[in-house]
């Protein structure tokens, strides 16, 4: 019998693309999710490329009396990931409350229901924000948390924190945490991708809608940073590679290899790129000229940060595959559909 995954926020980016890997790599997948930040046809869209429809459940785990009747409906859940969550660093400033008690609710709710009905593994969404501005680079998981710029990355280091006491207080509780660098790209099939809400923070997607037509011109934040061409260095990752750890990780847990009942790792290619390096790679596999601006710097941006990502590596045997062209390529791939559709 296939084994089945509880994966909220499944309609999501990330959660959507894990869905896919999951169900190829032959897991059945139920999805919880309250569609404020996806729609319910991805679900068709997943169909289409894996063949299988995922079950989908729309109702807000912030509802403990729902999700636990869920689980009462749903006996034979293995184990959990995790990624329904608010995501807008900026948003998370001006509505503080709003962040915390969607993203830790939820996750307190999910952990006491995981008690209460005997699942024991949890993957839990978490991002390389927690660490800061790291005083040496490449990062390792070691590495101290620095006080949160914002709320939104407050909720992702109060949720490890959540979880390992989770796991300390309760044997049968295990879970992993991984720490996201920056994902970006879509499904090759072109049949899910990103879909930012209004105007989009993040960079590719800004790209992406820049060379749409959408946006005028891109701000470039900053180019007085210490760094080789003074924009600002992240580590980029395609969303695809990102979803594979997730099956890895989880199986870890099924399969009870994991080394201690709580394990953080790093998800990056552990190679920095420049915002004028992003865009130099956009152009490159386009052929569009981006039309773009070097601005001020971004209040809350920290200047630099890559993964050292050996751990992953070793321990889940996952490395990064896919390149920063092929990611760029198939955000615009995604893009142009979009477009197309609306
Ligand atoms: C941000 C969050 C991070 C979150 C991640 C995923 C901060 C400090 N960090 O990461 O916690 O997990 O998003 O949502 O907000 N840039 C431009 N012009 C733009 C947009 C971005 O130049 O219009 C630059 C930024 O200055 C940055 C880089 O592109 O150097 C990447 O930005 P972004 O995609 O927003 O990701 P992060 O800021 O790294």
């Amino acid at each position: 019998m296939k084994k089945k995954i509880l994966v909220t926020g499944g309609t999501g980016y990330i959660g959507s693309h894990t869905t896919v890997e999951l169900i190829e790599d032959g897991f059945e997948v139920v999805i919880i999710d309250n569609l404020y930040n996806s729609e319910a046809v991805v679900a068709d869209r997943i169909k289409e490329i894996t063949g299988i429809k995922p079950q989908l459940e729309v109702f807000d785990l912030c509802d403990q009396k729902k999700l636990n009747t869920f689980f009462r409906k749903n006996k034979n859940i293995t184990a959990i990931i995790h990624f329904a969550a608010y995501k807008a660093v900026g948003e998370s400033v001006s509505k503080p409350n709003e962040y915390y008690r969607n993203n830790l609710v939820s996750l307190i709710n999910l952990l006491d229901a995981m008690k209460q009905f005997h699942v024991a593994d949890m993957v839990f969404s978490s991002s390389c924000t927690v660490y800061g501005q790291p005083e040496r680079l490449p990062v390792t998981e070691d590495a101290p948390m620095q006080p949160a710029i914002s709320p939104y990355g407050n909720t992702k280091q109060t949720g490890e924190e959540i979880l390992r006491d989770n796991c300390t207080a309760d044997k049968n509780i295990k879970a992993i945490s991984l720490r996201y660098f920056n994902p970006i790209g879509a499904h090759p099939s072109g049949l899910i991708g990103e879909l930012p809400r209004g105007v989009p923070e993040n960079l590719v997607p800004f790209i992406t809608q820049t060379a749409s037509g959408l946006r005028d011109e891109l701000k470039v934040f900053g180019n007085d940073y210490d760094t080789p061409d003074g924009s600002c260095i992240r580590d980029y990752l395609h969303v695809v590679d990102l979803a594979k750890a997730h099956v890895i990780a989880v199986k870890r847990l099924i399969e009870g290899k994991n080394k201690s009942t709580y394990e953080i790792f790093n998800l990056g290619t552990g190679k920095g790129v420049s915002v004028l390096e992003a865009i130099k790679s956009f152009e490159r596999v386009t052929g569009i000229k981006l039309k773009y601006r070097i601005t001020g710097r971004r209040a809350g941006d920290i200047e630099k940060i890559w993964a050292d990502p050996s751990f992953a590596n070793k321990e889940l045997g996952w490395k990064t595959l896919l390149t920063l062209d092929e990611a760029m390529q198939t955000a615009w791939e995604w893009e142009k559909n979009i477009r197309k559709k609306n």
